[in-house]
């Protein structure tokens, strides 16, 4: 496996590939549910094919005042997850290799990045869809593999790539979870033990949703209010939004129907937790 740390060396080492190149964006601070994706990228590159993993701290993604200084960065234990599932190259630049000095170009969705996490952190998708189309254009990957547990992020790169008629095939993974329920996330490492036990609350009052949806409720206020419910019960939790979107565009509805989505964002102490649940598709009773 190639630590590949330039845009030169990244060049060289593609021009010298051959078959399919399946990226995997990541920041590092690498969990199983980075793992899935890149064991999924593995299977869609099969032998022929390439899987690259990008590393890469994306400074313009975090707002002033969040956790870009303090944000993990083991480096050495994320290149060994890499290798050991796979992965052919890892990309790894400095932020000088991504912004060159004197950087003025930014790339912004206006409508599915507006709501949600684009309300409570202003600029965030800019940020994202700026560093990921930076990551197309340098690694021309012919698929790149997304999780779900970012909701807002698939459906905004989704959406970037149709409007820029990006050539790439965007493929989603489901969330992978600690037994509890919690969606893994690297910034779980800053919650107490206390706060991880609550945090369980996002997972149970969303599935809490869902089988109330499976029952026939369709108000998406009634729906919201199970899971603030539920969630309310964690005294460390604060709710920074809860809210029942349509499932590509993002916009709010006011019935649900399968396919529908709740997403949320919540906080325990200054660490921002998010998460979200599908709406069932077929075999309901309405
Ligand atoms: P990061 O938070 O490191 O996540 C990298 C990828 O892993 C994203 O596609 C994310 O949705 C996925 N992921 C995170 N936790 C997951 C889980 N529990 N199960 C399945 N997939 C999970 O998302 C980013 O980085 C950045 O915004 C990036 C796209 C790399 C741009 O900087």
């Amino acid at each position: 496996m190639k630590v590949l740390r330039t845009a030169a060396s990244l060049r060289n080492w593609l021009a010298a590939t051959t078959g399919k190149i399946v990226l995997v964006p990541t920041m590092g601070a690498l969990h199983r549910g980075h793992g899935a994706l890149i064991t999924r990228a593995r299977k869609l590159a099969g032998k022929d094919g390439r899987v690259i993993v990008t590393i890469f701290v994306n400074p313009t993604q975090f707002g002033p005042k969040e956790d870009l200084s303090r944000y993990p960065r083991p480096f050495a234990a994320d290149a060994e997850m890499c290798r050991t599932l796979g992965a052919d190259a890892i990309f790894h630049p400095t932020p000088e290799v991504i912004y060159p000095t004197g950087s003025s170009t930014t790339v912004e969705e206006h409508t599915v990045a507006r709501g949600l996490c684009g309300a409570s952190r202003p600029g965030h998708f800019r940020g994202v869809c700026t560093v990921v189309l930076k990551l197309f254009n340098l690694c021309r990957p012919d698929l790149a593999v997304f999780g779900l547990k970012d909701y807002q992020q698939c459906q905004v790169i989704a959406r970037m790539v149709r409007d820029l008629h990006i050539p790439v095939r965007l493929i989603f993974a489901p969330t992978v979870r600690e037994p509890s329920g919690l969606a893994l996330s690297s910034r779980n490492i800053y919650l107490s033990a206390e706060e991880r036990t609550e945090a369980t609350a996002l997972r149970r009052g969303l599935l809490a949703a869902r089988t109330a949806f499976g029952k026939g409720e369709r108000s998406a206020h009634k729906l919201r209010a199970i899971v603030a419910k539920t969630i309310a019960a964690a005294p460390l939790a604060r709710i920074d939004y809860i809210a029942a979107v349509d499932a590509t565009s993002l916009e709010p509805v006011v019935k649900m129907k399968p396919g529908d989505t709740i997403a949320l964002a919540v906080f325990f102490g200054t660490t921002r937790l998010i998460d979200n649940v599908q709406m069932p598709k077929g075999g309901m009773t309405r």
